[in-house]
């Protein structure tokens, strides 16, 4: 008897798939860990923020570079979704100053990948990983605030920007990526750029959260 599996649809289900490997491995490193178990202390939380927000402030402005010149993207209503500002009210919230934050090598790597002027497939890929995140973070931020005895949420807006919207605006998301025509090569590229963000996520996690 033979078994078929159906083959994921659009370039979201080819993402998820794709990147399934990879999230298993982001998901167990001993940083989410600590983050989903709220057992993480102040001092990488910080880190963890800065290191994103050096990373999503690339990935925002290169998104609003290539905004002006794929009009294919423009009804993702990727700015609504940007989450520097959110970084930047955790990180003034905890006392972190912006100027202080040096890059790890991870963070590094990944910015230096943004930096050179990604083709939108590149860059969707990466804003995947990013995005799909949000998924995730908010059970972040649920265990967080449980631990942290917190319930404003301040210091915490970057792991639950949207609160209640937050599985709505990932089916539009899903839906507007989906609706795009994305040659097979841009699939492949995107795919590719996916798989890379992981890794580079998982090694920044390694750098923050030595095991
Ligand atoms: C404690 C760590 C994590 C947990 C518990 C977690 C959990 C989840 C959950 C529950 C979903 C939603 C699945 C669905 O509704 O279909 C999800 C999706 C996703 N997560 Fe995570 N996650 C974690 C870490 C990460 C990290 C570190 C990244 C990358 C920075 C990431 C990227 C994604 C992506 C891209 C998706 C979307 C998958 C799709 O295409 O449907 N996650 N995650």
């Amino acid at each position: 008897m033979t078994t078929t599996t159906a083959a994921p649809t659009g370039i979201m289900g080819r993402l998820k798939a794709e990147t399934a490997e990879q999230h298993a491995i982001a998901e167990a490193k001993p940083l989410e860990a600590a983050l989903v178990a709220g057992s993480i202390d102040h001092d990488q939380y910080k880190q963890y923020l800065g290191q994103r927000w050096l990373i999503h402030r690339e990935l925002e402005a290169a998104t609003d570079r290539v905004l002006g010149e794929d009009h294919r993207l423009s009804h993702l209503g990727l700015p609504g979704l940007y989450q520097t500002a959110n970084i930047e009210a955790d990180l003034g919230y905890l006392g972190v100053e912006t100027s202080t934050i040096e890059p790890l090598k991870g963070a590094q790597n990944l910015v230096g990948t943004i930096q050179q002027a990604p083709s939108p497939a590149v860059l969707m890929g990466i804003y995947y990983v990013f995005e799909g995140s949000k998924n995730g973070a908010r059970f972040i931020a649920r265990a967080l605030g449980k631990a942290w005895g917190k319930t404003d949420g301040e210091g915490m807006k970057y792991l639950d920007p949207h609160g209640e919207a937050q599985r709505g605006l990932w089916m539009k998301f899903r839906e507007d990526m989906n609706a795009i025509d994305w040659s097979s090569e841009e699939q492949d590229t995107m795919v590719k750029a996916a798989q890379d963000t992981f890794d580079a996520i998982s090694a920044l996690d390694d750098e923050i959260h030595v095991a």
